[in-house]
């Protein structure tokens, strides 16, 4: 059976049916006197019978030339029109028969992918860093690339930067730093170019397991294998519930704070906000959810941004399923309940009859940054839990380790997936389809009613300290002493709308929430802080945004500081100061939050 094809994408100019990538040679040079990178990127193509042109996207990257297979023939090459978000198609002619072409090419100093961070911003303060983020389509402003989730490939690297730094990608990595600064990479199994990824730093390697370890700043490295100690028992729990680890080593790369993610399922190679370093482990649930990535997004990817729902509602069900595993239920079901609660947000926020908040989304003639929200996370987790309530575990845990074993380095689009689904589970329980009203959730804003309450046993105790509280009881008097930073969040989620200055200051002196070094409480905590007025928390607020550059965690924070003309004028003074340690998916956001600072 010929494979089906899948929805085109609208975010790429690529033509795959006329000529697909399969392999890519990159050969880079790091410059961070100029901020950019140069070198030559290769292309191993299949070029159908007839075809004439291979199409490739960039944003902002000079093109110098384009060689055939010889490295020698010069061949025409010629950019289209420039699209803001999309960039500028690359078409290059290409003869019957052609099996590689190499593009000379330099990125632009404002490249988006990339963050070059001077030595201030890093956590040794005393060498230069550099990270990409390529996902969702910003792969192409560092490589001319088929920047689709639907076209894989297969690449080898040549990386050159300074000495005394150390370079990573998502393939093959050194351990240890080479004599000269040239490092070589090997990712023999093939991904699209959203998981394309490099850092180049002061880095060093600690192994967890044979398999496992982490990479970070040397003053950040104890503190990061203390955490992450867990790494190992999390990939053996994804392996037992949804089949074998298909990349070889599973590694974690703690980024410097500016970092605009949680983190980022680069294959091998997860890279990491430090913000997750509690000191407690308490927030781990991201490294679960970026290793469950190696199965719901590397292995079966999103065909289309569209699609995107398949990427991360299965990782966000997975990832519950793991923390399930090693920490029991009852942990897990706290991490659900506060999804919800989430999930509640958005959809208020997005309004109930939003098409935003289908799971198959139209994000074409959008910028897909821009358009992906917790939506697909939360709602297509509640999607798998209320069929696990249906067709119970056992069922819906064959038929997850099924599909990917049998999308294994394929992709997927909704359509296919559904068909697939009915095929292969609803079809065959009685009743199934009827209950879970697939087309709802897939196409219909909301959730449907269908869906089973969530519920968490140690949030009885948040609740109940919540309702002594209203009921006059002094803090320091509440039943505390056993909650984990989730039951914290949750008890501040809690809080009324209304609070005042004065109980927010009385909460303040019982549970120090603003000297709080838990990045979750501390996003929960300081926007009651800046609504109620309770100035004490100022400084940590601005210190706060100035240091961590995490989009999640910035939006609700300046979004509370707009809401009145006095936070307005806080907003603007701090997002001048703190904009240049902002990577520039956070500042497209914020730019058009709180307004881009004259002169930036
Ligand atoms: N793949 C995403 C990050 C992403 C999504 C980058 C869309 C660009 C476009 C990653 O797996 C993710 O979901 N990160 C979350 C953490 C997670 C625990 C919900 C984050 O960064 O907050
Ligand atoms: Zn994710």
């Amino acid at each position: 059976m010929a494979v089906p094809l899948l929805a085109a994408d609208p975010h790429s100019c690529a033509r795959p049916a006329e000529a697909a990538v399969r392999h890519l040679s990159l050969d880079l040079t790091v410059d961070f006197a100029s901020r950019s990178l140069h070198g030559t990127a290769t292309w191993q193509l299949d070029v159908q019978p007839g075809a004439t042109d291979l199409w490739l996207d960039t944003r902002g990257l000079a093109i110098e030339a384009v060689t055939l297979a010889d490295g020698a023939t010069l061949t025409h090459f010629e950019l289209g029109d420039d699209d803001p978000v999309l960039g500028r198609p690359l078409r290059i002619h290409v003869r019957p028969g052609e099996e590689q072409i190499s593009i000379r090419y330099r990125t632009a100093p404002d490249a988006a992918a990339l963050q070059w961070l001077s030595p201030e911003q890093t956590a040794g303060k005393q060498y230069p860093f550099l990270f990409t983020q390529s996902q969702a389509i910003l792969a192409r402003t560092w490589i001319p690339c088929q920047d689709s989730p639907g076209i894989r490939f297969t690449y080898d690297a040549t990386v050159r930067g300074p000495q005394e730094l150390l370079a990573l990608m998502s393939a093959e990595n050194p351990q240890a730093l080479s004599a000269t600064g040239e490092y070589r990479f090997r990712m023999p199994q093939p991904i699209p170019a959203y998981l394309m990824a490099l850092a180049v730093g002061d880095l060093r390697f600690e192994a967890l397991s044979p398999r496992t370890g982490v990479y970070a700043e040397p003053v950040t490295l104890p503190v990061a294998t203390a955490e992450f100690g867990d790494l190992e028992p999390m990939v053996a729990a994804a392996e037992e519930l949804y089949g074998p680890y298909r990349w070889e080593r599973y590694d974690l790369l703690v980024l410097p704070p500016s970092f605009p993610f949680g983190g980022m399922e680069n294959p091998r190679l997860t890279f990491v906000t430090p913000t997750i370093l509690a000191g407690d482990r308490s927030l781990t649930s991201l490294v679960a959810h970026e290793l469950a990535h190696s199965w719901s997004g590397n292995l079966v990817t999103n065909a289309t941004w569209n699609d995107f729902w398949l990427n991360e509602g299965f990782t966000v069900y997975f990832e519950r399923r793991i923390m399930e595993r090693l920490y029991g239920r009852s942990y897990a079901d706290m991490l659900q309940v506060l999804g919800q609660t989430g999930l509640h947000h958005t959809i208020d926020e997005l309004g109930k009859e939003s098409i935003d908040t289908h799971l198959h989304l139209n994000l074409a003639g959008r910028d897909p940054d821009e358009g992906l929200n917790e939506i697909a996370y939360e709602k297509g987790n509640y999607l798998l839990l209320t069929l696990e309530s249906i067709v119970g575990r056992e069922k819906l845990d064959a038929f997850i380790t099924k599909y990917f074993a049998e999308h294994a380095f394929q992709s997927m689009d909704t359509a296919h997936f559904v068909a697939y689904l009915r095929r292969e589970l609803l079809d065959r329980v009685p009743g199934a389809e009827e209950k879970l009203q697939l087309d709802k959730w897939i196409n219909a804003p909301g959730i449907p009613a269908v869906a089973p309450p969530v519920q968490s046993e140690r949030f009885a105790s948040v609740e109940a300290a919540l309702q002594s509280w209203r009921h006059g009881v002094a803090p320091a008097a509440l039943d505390t002493a056993a909650w984990s930073s989730h039951e914290w969040v949750h008890f501040l989620h809690g809080l009324p709308e209304h609070i005042s200055a004065e109980q927010l200051q009385q909460l303040d002196q019982a549970f120090g929430f603003t000297q709080s070094g838990n990045a979750e409480i501390l996003t929960a905590w300081l926007p009651l802080a800046v609504r109620a007025g309770y100035h004490a928390a100022d400084a940590a607020l601005a210190e706060f945004l100035t240091r961590v550059g995490r989009r999640k965690f910035l939006v609700p924070l300046y979004k509370a500081l707009l809401a009145t003309p006095e936070g307005t004028a806080r907003a603007r003074e701090i997002y001048q100061r703190a904009r240049p340690n902002y990577h520039a998916v956070s500042t497209s956001t914020l730019d058009t939050l709180v307004g881009k600072p004259a002169g930036a």
